[in-house]
């Protein structure tokens, strides 16, 4: 990202280069395992991304809030006495909904000129909601001078603008991860306590490519909200044998001694990817600290099947990819990232296999889906932060 080229935009749009924006950046995410555990109070292993968010933002001589962005044509203007309402689907949601997020907090807001520009796909499953949100968040703490407010209570309340504003009911990983994320390291998060421990990704040999299916995850907040409901039905099934309130209380064992508890076979379907996948998290942890990749990449295969076949939120795109990975001499391991029903899958890969596997992969998929796919080889990434140079 070229931000000399963004601050001239900044000044086209909104004048008076005598007084310069602040730049802050928010990195999207991959997850490596522990899919659709986190509002499920169970184990994650997210690490941040070099793609991001950026922010200019400048405070504005009126009460107004100004925001644009160099992705999406719209942009708008909203005095500070109306940011409750929402702007249709637009993504000027995301920051609005931080921004009322503060005015809950009674943090007093002034008007800004804010400027956002991502190089994160949109709806690729790579958290680019999560990082506008907590560019936002971060950017605001800054300018409002709102030191009271920690990075964990930006998390928080970044997840939360996002279940209330947005209204997608999901967990805490995404913004967790691009809070807390640090260079080389994967996030190990109990989503039940928030107790964390940073788990070094050295991956000697190995590299992390992210693929998209570029398939547009249609109605995937729809059925993303429906999976969330249904593991709060195998918690009240399960909760006749063993008061609980999230499935993660759970251990895989207990779970397996009492599904028959739960009479829907569709439900208990659910429990199960959810607690055998808490399960692999715990297991993949392990295989870092052992350096033992191959079993690691064993354990993103068995959690693509559990996602394919108990909790189905794969679809034929994601599965075609995985599959064409799967089939290299040289990977490792190969699932979905994120919530599924489109978006990008994670795959550990040979250094010396990268290539063949962008061009093998590429040519099966499309001849099997019609669509091209796109890579990413990941770098591991610090988290949302000020950037001080080149401004
Ligand atoms: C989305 C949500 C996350 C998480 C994943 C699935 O990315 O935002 O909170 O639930 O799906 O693991």
């Amino acid at each position: 990202m070229n931000i000399t080229t963004l601050t001239t935009r900044f000044f086209e749009l909104y004048g008076n280069p005598e007084e310069k924006p602040r730049c802050f950046f928010a990195p999207g995410r991959v997850n490596l395992i522990g899919e659709h555990t986190d509002y499920n109070g169970g184990f994650v292993l997210p690490c941040a991304l070099q793609y991001g968010t950026y922010l200019l933002i400048r405070p504005s001589a009126d009460q107004v809030i100004r925001l644009s962005s160099t992705n999406m044509a719209f942009s708008t203007e909203i005095p500070i006495a109306e940011i409750t309402k929402k702007v249709g689907n637009q993504w000027v949601n995301y920051p609005l909904g931080i921004f009322n997020q503060f005015r809950e907090l009674n943090i007093s807001l002034t008007g800004f000129d804010m400027l956002y520009s991502g190089d994160i796909p949109n709806s690729a499953g790579l958290s680019s909601s999560a990082s506008i949100e907590m560019a936002t968040a971060y950017a605001l703490t800054v300018m409002l001078n709102a030191t009271e407010l920690e990075m964990i209570d930006l998390v928080k309340l970044s997840q939360r603008a996002e279940n209330e504003f947005i209204g997608v009911n999901c967990g805490i990983m995404d913004m967790f991860a691009v809070g807390m994320g640090k260079k080389d390291y994967a996030i190990f998060l109990n989503c039940n306590t928030l107790e964390y421990k940073r788990v070094s990704l050295v991956l000697n040999g190995f590299r992390l490519i992210i693929a998209n299916t570029n398939k547009q995850r249609g109605l995937a907040d729809s059925k993303y909200n429906e999976r969330v409901a249904e593991c709060q039905l195998a918690v009240t099934y399960l909760s006749l044998q063993t008061p609980i309130s999230r499935l993660g209380e759970l251990s895989f064992m207990q779970f397996y001694k009492m599904q028959d508890t739960i009479p829907d076979e569709l439900i208990r379907r659910r429990a199960r990817h959810v607690l055998s996948e808490n399960q692999r998290v715990l297991n993949a942890v392990a295989c870092l600290h052992k350096g033992d990749i191959g079993q690691f990449g064993a354990l993103m295969n068995a959690s693509h099947e559990s996602l394919r076949d108990n909790y189905e939120v794969t679809g034929f795109e994601l599965d075609t990819l995985v599959a064409a990975a799967q089939k290299i001499n040289g990977v490792v391991g190969a699932r979905m990232t994120g919530a599924g029903f489109g978006g990008c899958t994670v795959n550990l890969v040979r250094e010396n296999t990268v290539e063949l596997f962008i061009e093998q992969v590429g040519r099966e998929y499309q001849e099997k889906t019609g669509f091209k796919a796109d890579f990413y080889l990941a770098e591991v990434s610090d988290g949302v932060r000020e950037i001080t140079s080149s401004l």
